[in-house]
C-alpha cells in the first residue's frame, strides 16, 4: 500500500502545478463477433492503483498546492457478477488501492469537468492535462480509443495544455523495488520448476507443442500461474525462427531443442530461455554453437552495470559472438555473424515482457533486463539461445535466474536425471 501511494507521489512530483493526469485502466478489444479477446488491464493505471477492472479510470489532480487522488470503478452489479465473475465494490477499490476517494465512473464526467471548468472551483485554473498518449490506440469505452479521448479535450478545452505522461510512467516503472523483484523472482522460480517438470515429459519423437502443454501444466497446477507470454518450444532448425509460432514439428533425439518461456508471479513476468540436447548430450557442432552463446552470455552479464545503455550491451555481445564464432570456425569473417546473430541482446522486464523502457537512457541501480545472446545456423538444423534476467547494481548485476541450470555438464547431469 505504502509502495503505490509513494509511486503516486513520483507522478505528482513530476507533474507540473495546476495539472490534471487521467488515466484508463481500458476494456476489452473484440477479436470477433461478440467475442472478445481476454482483458488486459493498461499497465501504467495498475501500476498506480492495484486494480484491474475494466472500464476504471483514475484522476490525479495537482492544484493550488494540494494533490489529490479520485479512482472511478463501475458500480457493483449483483447481475455482471453473475456473468464474468467477482466485481468490485467501492469499498473493495478503496482497500485495494488505497485510494479514499472511490467513485462511481458516472461521475467521471462531471469530475473532469469540475477540474478543468475555466471558471474558480476549488481546483484553482488547470491548465495542463496529462494523458497516456503512447497508447493512443487503448480501448477506453465502447466504440471509444484514447485518441478519440484526446481529441475529445482538445475540442473541449482548446485552451489546455496536453502532455504525453508516458515518459514520468516509463522512468518509474523502470527501476524497480524489491518488492517488484521478489515478484520477477517468484516468477522465474516457477518458471525453472515449471522446465523440469516439462523436461521429465521430454521422450524423443513428441511434438513440440506437447512439450510446451506441459510447461503450460505445471503453471495451471500452480494457483492457475499466468503465462507471461506464448510459449515457445522449438526443435532443431525451428530454433532459427525466433518467435517460432506452430511447433507442430517432432522432436527429434539429435535435436537440440530452444524454450523460450516464462510465468509471471502477482503480475511480474520472468522470461527464460535454455538451449537443451534431446539425447541428452551435446556432440560435435552443437557443443561448439553452445559454447559461443554461453561465453557471450557469461560475458555480457560480467559487463552489464549502471551507466551502460542496452545499446552498449548489444554492441558487446556483438563483438563477443563474434571473437568466439571465429575462434571455433562457426563463422569465415565478421561480416557473417549478422546471417546467425539478429535480435537484440537485452530488454527491460517487470509487468510486461518487453517492459516500458528508453533504450538510451543509461541502465541504473533497480533496473531488470534480459540477457539473451543467440546463434542460429539454419543450415545445421540449430538455434541457440540462453537467456537469464538480471539485477542491475551499482558496480554490476546480480543474476536473479542463476538456479536454471545452463552449463553444458550441469545439463546433461540434469538430462540423465529424468
Ligand atoms: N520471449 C521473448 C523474448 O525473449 O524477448
Ligand atoms: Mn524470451
Ligand atoms: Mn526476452
Amino acid at each position: 500500500m505504502k509502495e503505490l501511494e509513494s509511486r503516486r507521489k513520483e507522478v505528482f512530483k513530476q507533474m507540473k502545478e495546476n495539472s490534471v493526469a487521467i488515466f484508463f485502466s481500458g476494456v476489452s478489444k473484440v477479436s470477433s463477433e461478440d467475442e472478445f479477446l481476454p482483458f488486459c488491464v493498461n499497465k501504467n493505471f495498475f501500476y498506480l492503483t492495484n486494480i484491474e477492472q475494466e472500464h476504471s479510470a483514475l484522476i490525479l489532480v495537482n492544484a493550488i498546492g494540494e494533490k489529490s487522488v479520485y479512482l472511478f470503478v463501475d458500480p457493483y452489479s449483483e447481475l455482471k457478477e453473475k456473468w464474468t465473475g467477482k466485481r468490485l465494490t467501492f469499498e473493495r477499490a478503496g482497500l485495494i488501492s488505497g485510494i479514499k476517494n472511490v467513485y462511481s465512473t458516472e461521475n467521471f464526467e462531471t469530475m473532469v469537468s469540475l477540474a478543468l471548468s475555466d471558471e474558480d472551483n476549488q481546483y484553482g485554473n488547470i491548465d495542463c492535462v496529462y494523458l497516456d498518449l503512447t497508447s493512443k490506440e487503448q480501448k477506453i469505452y465502447e466504440n471509444f480509443f484514447m485518441n478519440d479521448y484526446y481529441m475529445k479535450l482538445k475540442v473541449d478545452y482548446p485552451h489546455k495544455e496536453i502532455v504525453d505522461v508516458y515518459p514520468i510512467l516509463r522512468d518509474l516503472r523502470m527501476v524497480k523495488s524489491p518488492l517488484e523483484v521478489q515478484n520477477i523472482v517468484k516468477a522465474i522460480n516457477k518458471t525453472n520448476q515449471g522446465i523440469a517438470y516439462m523436461l521429465r515429459h521430454l521422450k524423443p519423437d513428441m511434438l513440440e507443442h506437447e512439450l510446451a502443454d506441459h510447461f503450460e501444466m505445471y503453471g495451471r497446477t500452480q494457483d492457475r500461474t499466468k503465462l507471461a507470454f506464448s510459449t515457445i518450444v522449438a526443435a532443431g532448425k525451428n530454433a532459427t525462427c525466433l518467435h517460432y509460432p506452430t511447433q507442430n514439428d517432432k522432436i527429434k533425439d539429435h535435436d537440440l531443442i530452444l524454450f523460450d518461456l516464462g510465468f509471471r508471479h502477482d503480475h511480474y513476468c520472468a522470461d527464460i530461455s535454455r538451449t537443451f540436447p534431446v539425447s541428452g548430450k551435446f556432440v560435435g557442432v552443437q557443443a561448439k554453437i553452445y559454447e559461443a552463446v554461453l561465453i557471450a552470455n557469461k560475458a555480457v552479464i560480467k559487463y552489464a552495470k549502471a551507466g551502460l545503455t542496452i545499446s552498449d550491451l548489444q554492441n558487446f555481445a556483438i563483438e563477443t559472438l563474434k571473437k568466439e564464432c571465429l575462434r571455433l570456425g562457426l563463422i569465415e569473417n565478421e561480416e557473417q555473424l549478422i546471417n546467425h546473430y539478429y535480435h537484440n541482446v537485452s530488454h527491460h522486464l517487470g509487468l510486461d515482457t518487453h517492459d516500458v523502457s528508453d533504450r538510451e537512457k543509461p541502465l541504473e541501480k533497480g533496473n531488470v533486463i534480459t540477457v539473451e545472446p543467440g546463434l542460429y545456423f539454419a543450415k545445421l538444423g540449430i538455434g541457440v539461445r540462453i537467456e537469464d534476467n538480471i539485477l542491475i547494481t551499482e558496480d554490476g548485476a546480480i543474476v536473479l535466474s542463476k538456479n536454471i541450470a545452463k552449463e553444458m555438464d550441469e545439463i546433461e547431469r540434469l538430462m540423465l536425471s529424468y
